[in-house]
C-alpha cells in the first residue's frame, strides 16, 4: 500500500502535520513518499499510489498561490483515492472555502474524494499564541487525527461544506498569489540587528533572498510564506505592509505535541472574540471522537 502526501508549507506547520500523518501511515504498513512544494521540487508522477494527500495552510481563505501552481502540472487517474489536510490559525467560516479549487479539479479527473480535514495550527502571522492554547490545539488535532484514520479505514469522506458567499469572499481576498510580489519591495533588513548567518537566504523557499556584499537582498518573487522573517534570530527582517502582524517565533512542536494537555482549558464555552471560532470547532472534534472510541472499544 503506497501514500503520497503534496503539500506547501511556509513556517514548517504543514511540514509538521505531513510527518504526523506520514507516521500513522507507516504505522499501518503503508510506504509514503512525501512531495515538499518549493521552486526547484520536480514535478512528481502521481500514479500507482492508493491514497494522495494534499496539505497546505491558509492563506488569506485560500490555498497558497505556490500549492496551486504547482497543483495544475499534476496529472491523476481516474478513481485516485485523495484527501486534503490543512491547517490554519483560526476556524473562521470563510476559510471553509480555500479547497474550492482542488476540488473542482479533482472532480473534473474523476478522482474519488476521501475527506477534508482542518487541522488548527499557530499562527505565524497576526500575534503569537499563548503555549496552553497550543498545547489545547495539538491535543485537538491528535484526535482529528484518528478520527481522520477512522474516517479512512471505514470510506467515510467528511467534507467540509462552503456557501456562495464565503467562496465570493474568499475569491476577493485570494490577494497573497499577487501581494508578496508587491510586499517584497518593501522588505528592509535592519543592519544593526542582522548578524550576517545567511538563514534566511538559505531557506527561503523561492530563492528569494540573496546575501551579496554582507547585505541581505530581497528579489520580488515571494510567497508571503514568512519563513524569512519568522526564524531571524535577530527579529532584523521587516515584513512590508505586514509589519503590524508580524511573528516570530520558534514554537517547540514536536514537545507541545507530546505535552498533556493543559491543566485548564484554553478555549472554554465562555471564550469570546477572536477565541469564540475554537469553541464549536472543538465541541465538533471532541463529539465524533466520543462517538469513535465508542464504537472502537
Ligand atoms: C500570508 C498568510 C495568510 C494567512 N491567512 C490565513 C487565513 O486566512 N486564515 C487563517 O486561519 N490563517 C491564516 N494564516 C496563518 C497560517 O495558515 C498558519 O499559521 C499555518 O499554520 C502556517 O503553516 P506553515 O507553517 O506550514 O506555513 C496565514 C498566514 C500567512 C503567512
Ligand atoms: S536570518 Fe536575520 S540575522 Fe540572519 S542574515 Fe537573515 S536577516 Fe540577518
Ligand atoms: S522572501 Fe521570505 S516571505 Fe518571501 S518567499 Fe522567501 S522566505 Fe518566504
Amino acid at each position: 500500500m503506497k501514500v503520497l502526501l503534496i503539500y506547501y508549507t511556509g513556517t514548517y506547520n504543514t511540514r509538521f502535520l505531513t510527518d504526523r500523518l506520514a507516521e500513522r501511515f507507516e504505522n499501518m504498513n503503508y510506504s509514503v513518499d512525501k512531495a515538499e512544494i518549493n521552486s526547484e521540487a520536480p514535478t512528481v508522477q502521481t500514479d500507482g499510489y492508493d491514497y494522495i494527500g494534499f496539505g497546505y495552510p491558509i492563506y488569506g481563505f485560500n490555498t497558497p498561490h505556490p500549492f496551486m501552481e504547482y497543483f495544475k502540472k499534476l496529472r491523476f487517474a481516474r478513481g485516485q483515492k485523495y484527501f486534503i489536510y490543512k491547517n490554519s490559525g483560526e476556524t473562521f467560516a470563510m476559510n471553509n472555502a480555500s479547497s474550492r479549487k482542488i476540488l473542482r479539479k479533482m472532480d473534473r479527473a474523476g478522482a474519488r474524494f476521501c475527506g477534508e480535514y482542518h487541522f488548527v495550527m499557530p499562527y505565524n502571522i497576526h500575534f503569537e499564541f499563548d503555549e496552553n492554547f497550543i498545547k489545547q490545539i495539538m491535543c485537538e488535532d491528535k484526535k482529528l487525527l484518528d478520527i481522520m484514520f477512522y474516517n479512512l479505514s471505514g470510506k467515510i469522506a467528511p467534507e467540509i461544506k462552503s456557501k456562495l458567499i464565503y467562496n465570493v469572499g474568499a475569491f476577493f481576498v485570494g490577494i497573497q498569489s499577487i501581494g508578496g510580489n508587491v510586499n517584497s519591495f518593501f522588505y528592509r533588513v535592519d543592519k544593526d540587528k542582522c548578524n550576517r548567518c545567511g538563514l534566511c537566504a538559505k531557506n527561503c523557499p523561492r530563492k528569494n533572498v540573496s546575501l551579496k556584499d554582507g547585505k541581505v537582498r530581497f528579489g520580488h518573487s515571494c510567497d508571503m510564506c514568512m519563513r524569512c522573517s519568522f526564524y531571524c534570530p535577530q527579529k532584523a527582517i521587516k515584513i512590508g505592509f505586514l509589519q503590524g502582524w508580524q511573528v516570530n517565533k520558534y514554537y517547540d512542536l514536536e514537545k507541545l505535541w507530546n505535552s498533556a494537555a493543559p491543566a485548564e482549558p484554553y478555549i472554554t464555552e465562555n471564550s469570546s472574540g477572536f477565541y469564540k471560532c475554537f469553541i464549536k470547532t472543538f465541541n465538533d472534534i471532541d463529539m465524533r471522537y466520543s462517538q469513535i472510541s465508542a464504537e472502537t472499544k
